[in-house]
């Protein structure tokens, strides 16, 4: 009988998952994909990390964990034991994961193990303090696929009276002790977000936060450390994670006293309490991170397939995004029926596939002065209704989609004199308007309800498909002076949890409506509102030159199949440059595909260049909506040029896309060399706009492409290429 060892190993490594404990050693162990992630209960009951990297042999085993020793008599063992999460308490000074005061005034809290259970991939461990009834239950879920953990913690209040919650977080990750870290995160403002960053990581603390009330673009809730010196898009240890969490959040990170790194992230604790009365319990967001051997390219590919197989509506099969039409760039907020049917009948020539009315439909909304809140047609707008545009559209092959900024309201508005009370403000104080808006206080449940109706009357009244969900400033004054004083800071937890449950009641009552997440641009982008939307908008800058770099930042931590990319008018509104259409489609293609280009100023040959790059990215959109990102030649400090390459699931296809600035003496555009082929097949070449170098042949193997490369003809000024490789022979 012949035992195949080899592939039932690799199988065993690659598929499955699977939560051990050790009842000898006190030690649990998740194991999934090519990680490991391991912890255990020391001899003061306290959970211990004790690895976190690349998947172990089956048969390894790791010793009961102690207590490390302290460092003389100014950090005790609490600070420089690696532990899963810790509570402010016996002289702690490095990041707590909970602080709570309690109404004796006592703030020491001591967590020690009680029990775990383990379901399948769901491991949940309840901790204690050492007198008081106050429990938390440390949630633990590995994505078989991926590796990616998911963690959270509850606090639940046992005692007999309130106690109040003044930080709490997620749970900490503690990486192996080292020196030479260094953090990747991503920075950003209104038309310039994903600006990739990176720091070594010294003693001390860095905090990436945002306090505004939603995620922001100002520090995006993701980050990746790395070693410095040795690791590459292809090589070296990553650990990396995101977290689910679409208000005010913070993410610590900390080297300790030991110099050992502590990731530490929940909702911010800035302005923040929680009072938790008895037999209540508050869950903290998830916070899911990864790691991987082979570099932070394998760290976003890790990630992109974690979205898609878990956190998308949808998941482990969102549906591929649509073509779409958006006028906003083409009439602002001057829409009418007559004048968007005639661009719906521009944009169906071309191929698109969903046409959106953006802002200017509803209440007496003639500019950004008024009407949010109002969130009824408007009658010089469209006298009949929405329906009449609807029909043609439909009639158009193109399904049909509207703005809509929930959450805010202008003051000039029905809404705002009907229900002043309804917006975050304090008592007798002035209230700060952006954009001439305030924002709607979600966390009241009138509020809750109104927004909920007003949505959901529009979707039963209408054939919509797709919402563009607006968000477009943060808070000011963030009180809700209708519930007790020692409530009003529960507003950044139950306004969160408010808006989450109404985006999941009404995809369940309207299950085919599909859903972006806007804010002015990227600052709602975190992988707590993708779990309720199909889509994001990274940014309102849609200078196609400008977007490779902000796509580039973008895709480190999420995946292209959300990250929609117009195609908009030349020279841009924003900054004036001029691109070709054939450039700017090309931009927008690494992406998901929109138009947003005023229709009725485009020539023939602007309709013909359209229609074709409409439908080679029919062609391509699994591959780069599903399929592997390689980054060839980054965009970032200052490039010249730009190359990404998108491989197909299956390895049979790939798309790839180049980008030259400016070429200058003379000096040829690099050679492209592909990655993530399979060296042994065939594929064909085929350029889909720009030009291959003449000798280059037409099949090759998948080692040639990826050692001998591949050169494009680009000289110039903003000049673009992309060309797609197909097997032939496997
Ligand atoms: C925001 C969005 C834009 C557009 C306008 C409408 O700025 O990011 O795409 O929808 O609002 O007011």
């Amino acid at each position: 009988m012949t035992i195949f060892i080899a592939p039932q190993l690799i199988r065993a490594q690659t598929e499955n998952a699977s939560i051990r404990f050790d009842k000898q050693t006190q030690v649990f162990r998740i194991d999934a994909a090519d990680v490991s992630y391991v912890f255990g209960i020391n001899e003061k009951k306290a959970i211990q990390t004790l690895y976190w990297g690349k998947r172990l042999n089956a048969a390894d085993t790791f010793a009961a964990p102690v207590y490390e020793p302290g460092v003389a008599a100014f950090d005790a063992s609490n600070n420089t034991t690696r532990q899963e999460f810790v509570a402010w308490g016996a002289g702690l000074y490095v990041e707590p994961d909970l602080k709570i005061t309690f109404p004796d005034g006592n703030r020491d809290l001591v967590l020690q193990y009680v029990s775990h259970t383990i379901a399948g991939n769901h491991l949940t461990v309840r901790l204690k303090d050492i007198s008081r009834e106050v429990y938390v239950e440390l949630q633990y879920e590995m994505d078989p696929a991926t590796g990616v953990l998911r963690r959270s913690a509850e606090v639940q209040n046992k005692t007999s009276s309130p106690l109040t919650i003044e930080q709490v977080s997620s749970g900490t990750w503690t990486l192996p002790r080292a020196q030479d870290y260094r953090l990747r995160y991503l920075t950003g403002r209104w038309a310039g977000e994903w600006n990739l960053r990176e720091q070594l990581i010294q003693p001390g603390k860095t905090i990436l936060e945002s306090r505004r009330g939603s995620t922001g673009a100002q520090n995006n809730p993701w980050f990746a450390i790395d070693r410095n010196g040795s690791n590459d898009q292809d090589s070296g240890d990553v650990w990396f994670g995101g977290l689910g969490w679409s208000g005010s959040w913070k993410i610590s990170i900390e080297q300790d006293q030991v110099q050992q790194v502590r990731v530490t992230g929940g909702p911010n604790s800035f302005d923040f309490d929680y009072r938790l009365a008895p037999g209540e319990s508050l869950q903290t967001p998830y916070f899911y991170a990864g790691y991987t051997h082979d570099g932070i390219g394998s760290a976003s590919r890790l990630l992109h397939r974690f979205e898609l197989g878990s956190v998308l509506p949808g998941a482990p099969h969102p549906k591929l995004r649509p073509v779409l039409y958006n006028s906003w760039e083409a009439t602002g907020f001057n829409v009418n029926e007559a004048a968007q049917e005639a661009l719906a009948e521009k944009a169906a020539s071309i191929g698109v596939e969903r046409f959106v009315v953006d802002d200017g439909w509803f209440g007496k909304r003639a500019d950004d002065h008024a009407g949010l809140g109002d969130w009824y047609v408007n009658p010089v707008k469209f006298p009949n209704g929405l329906k009449p545009l609807i029909d043609k559209v439909h009639s158009l092959n193109m399904d049909f989609g509207l703005w809509v900024e929930p959450e805010m309201v202008n003051p000039d508005s029905d809404l705002y004199r009907k229900h002043p009370d309804w917006v975050l403000n304090f008592t007798g104080r002035p209230r700060t308007e952006g954009r001439n808006q305030l924002v709607l206080n979600l966390a009241r449940p009138d509020v809750r309800e109104y927004v909920f109706n007003f949505l959901d009357k529009l979707l039963n009244e209408n054939d919509i498909a797709f919402l563009k969900w607006d968000y477009n400033r943060n808070w000011s004054e963030p009180g809700w002076p209708a519930v007790a004083p020692e409530d009003e800071k529960k507003v950044y937890i139950t306004y969160e949890q408010n808006l989450y449950s109404i985006l999941e009641q009404l995809r369940k009552k309207h299950p085919a409506v599909e859903i972006e997440s806007c804010s002015g641009g990227g600052s709602r982008v975190d992988l707590g509102i993708m779990h309720y939307t199909d889509e994001v908008w990274p940014s309102d800058n849609t200078d196609a030159f400008d977007r490779l770099k902000i796509q580039d930042g973008f895709t480190y931590a999420y995946t292209p199949a959300v990250m929609m990319a117009w195609v908009t008018d030349s020279p841009s509104q924003l900054n004036h440059r001029t691109l070709s259409l054939d450039y700017r489609f090309l931009s927008s293609m690494q992406g998901s595909l929109g138009i947003g280009a005023n229709l009725n100023d485009w020539k023939p040959e602007d309709f013909a260049t359209a229609k074709k790059m409409v439908a080679q990215y029919k062609q391509i959109r699994e591959i780069v909506q599903r399929g592997s990102l390689y980054r060839l030649i980054s965009p970032q400090n200052g490039s010249e040029h730009s190359v990404t390459e998108s491989v197909s699931a299956d390895q049979n296809a790939a798309v790839t896309f180049a980008f030259l600035h400016s070429s200058g003496m003379l000096y040829p555009f690099p050679r492209i060399y592909l990655r993530g082929l399979k060296p042994d097949s065939m594929y064909r070449i085929e350029a889909l706009d720009g030009k291959l170098a003449s000798d280059t042949p037409a099949v090759a193997s998948g080692a040639f492409w990826m050692q001998n490369g591949v050169d494009v003809n680009l000289q110039g000024d903003f000049q673009a290429a992309a060309f797609s490789l197909k097997v032939v022979a496997n």
